[in-house]
């Protein structure tokens, strides 16, 4: 081919079209060729100092000992000493000491880490209470000022850690049925009563039926219940159970009673109880969180 190449003395490889457009052998350009000795030390350094060549179950291990679940456990570890700080006073610290104690509290409600209430409250309590505490039909509101058992924080705590109702640490009564023990017109009498109440209004007749039939008792002579018992307040406009129509909601719960476990038409309110679930602390966290929905008092 050499011979017959009408371009003699150049580089080329010979190849030739439309008479003069040659193929020439030069070598690549030196950036090109230094870039590609760079890249190839780079590949050689990497593989020494990180992890790269992969075995059957393992890989190489790279001098500086690097690893992907080390660097996170390194971070949690960061993250960690930053919630020790918080964590360690919190497991000395009494819920009403630790509301008390704005840097603390203010962990408790706006952290967003794994013990933070709002992970807390929303793990264990918002099927129920609603992510807010905003309740839902027969299961309280925590976020208003409203309380059946007593809004603070310690009465928190301990509704949480002990439940209320029949199956709380400490059993409460309920309230019972009255159907077999009232006519309908008494019911519904009385229903009528306990929703004036709530409108403001205190009817003789009615308060005379509410005392002769031994509503006093629980509801105390004013209506406005007592902690103690979990009675409810009747005088204010929240109304525990079915609020849309208050008036046959009050006849239901008067006729068929709360929580009389051998009724089945019986309302239902039991609060579980955490106590063996959650540490103490985790209790003492969702108090505080649960007060700062701003109805604490
Ligand atoms: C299975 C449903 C359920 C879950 C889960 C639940 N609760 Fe309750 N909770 C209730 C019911 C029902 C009541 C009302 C009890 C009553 O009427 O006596 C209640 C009552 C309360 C009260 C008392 C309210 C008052 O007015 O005195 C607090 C505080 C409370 N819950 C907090 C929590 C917290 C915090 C959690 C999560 C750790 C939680 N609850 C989980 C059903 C639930
Ligand atoms: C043994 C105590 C007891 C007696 C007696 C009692 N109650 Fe109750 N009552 C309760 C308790 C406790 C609750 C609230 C249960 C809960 O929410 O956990 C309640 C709730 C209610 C409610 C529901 C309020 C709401 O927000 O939905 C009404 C209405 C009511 N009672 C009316 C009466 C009337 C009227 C009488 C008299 C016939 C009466 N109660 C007698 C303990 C009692």
């Amino acid at each position: 081919m050499a011979d017959n190449n009408p371009f003699p003395g150049e580089n080329n490889t010979g190849h030739i079209w439309d008479d003069d457009l040659r193929e020439l052998s030069n070598p690549p350009p030196r950036w090109w060729t230094i870039l590609w000795w760079v890249s190839l030390a780079w590949c050689v350094v990497y593989g020494v100092l990180y992890p790269m060549i992969p075995f059957v179950t393992d890989s190489s291990k790279g001098i500086l000992n690097w690893t992907q679940i080390g660097e996170y456990k390194e971070g949690l570890a960061e993250v960690e000493k930053i919630r020790e700080k918080y964590e360690s006073r919190i497991s000395t610290m009494s819920a009403k000491e630790i509301l008390a104690d704005a840097e603390l509290s203010n962990y408790i409600s706006h952290g967003d880490g794994a013990g933070a209430g709002k992970v807390l409250f929303g793990d264990n309590c918002s099927a129920c209470h609603g992510s807010a505490g905003q309740g839902m039909s027969n299961f309280p509101v925590l976020a208003d000022d409203d309380w059946i058992w007593g809004g603070g924080v310690e009465k928190i705590v301990e509704t949480i850690t002990n439940g209320r109702g029949p199956k709380a640490v400490v059993p409460s009564p309920g309230m019972p049925a009255h159907g077999a023990t009232l006519s309908t017109k008494e019911i519904g009498g009385l229903a009528k009563y306990v929703v004036g109440l709530s409108e403001g209004k205190d009817d003789p007749n009615g308060k005379k039926m509410f005392m002769e039939k031994g509503c006093v008792g629980c509801h105390g002579m004013d209506g406005k219940g007592m902690a103690v018992l979990g009675s409810v307040n009747l005088t204010d406009a929240i109304w525990r159970f079915d609020a849309a129509d208050r008036l046959s909601s009050a006849a239901y719960t008067i006729q068929h009673g709360v929580n009389q476990m051998a009724n089945p038409k019986s309302r239902e309110a039991e609060m579980p109880t955490f106590g063996g679930r959650l540490s103490a602390d985790e209790i003492k966290k969702l108090a505080v969180y649960v007060y700062k929905f701003g109805g604490g008092n």
